[in-house]
């Protein structure tokens, strides 16, 4: 069972202070990847056009710079506003494989305060249907936690 109240509390605390967004990414990816085995792969894309989002803070192998909405699970959790759990990549049409190892996937769109979806937060693992409900509410609670006091990009 994944702790995430203990996961969460402990990225409350590193970034108690920190306004940056960047930083915040990079701490959120950083503790999660860390935190938990079968996340293999943990990022954030960000929206830097309209329809397009473009890599932020990851862990794991070399991840794809660039997606635009209309492909990927990336894209389909921009484009819909609704989080991707993905049991199977090989079944989810126009599935991205940045890793030929990647068999799961969950990607969770991420809101600014104005309800505009500023990145998704991305997880891959080499296991197969590593995710689930559970999951998709626990980390929508920490990026709602830590990100949704955003209005606009802000860094420090
Ligand atoms: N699998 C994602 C692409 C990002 S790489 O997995 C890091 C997708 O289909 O959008």
């Amino acid at each position: 069972m994944t702790d995430y109240e203990e996961i969460g509390a402990r990225i409350d605390s590193l970034i108690a202070g920190i306004d940056d967004e960047v930083a915040r990414m990079a701490t959120v990816v950083c503790e999660l990847h860390h935190s938990v085995e079968r996340f293999h792969w943990t990022g954030f894309y960000r929206v830097t056009a309209p329809g397009m989002l473009t890599v932020g803070p990851y862990q794991g192998g070399h991840g794809c710079l660039s997606i635009p909405f209309s492909r990927g699970v990336c894209g389909a959790a921009a484009r819909t506003r609704e989080t991707q759990v993905v049991e199977d990549v090989d079944a989810f049409p126009g599935h991205i494989a940045c890793a030929s190892s990647t068999r799961s996937e969950i990607v969770v769109p991420v809101f600014r305060a104005d309800g505009a979806v500023m990145a998704v937060l991305d997880i891959d693992s080499d296991d197969p249907a590593a995710f689930d409900a559970k999951d998709a509410q626990a980390l929508e609670a920490i990026c709602a936690r830590v990100f949704s006091g955003y209005s606009e990009t802000r860094s420090n």
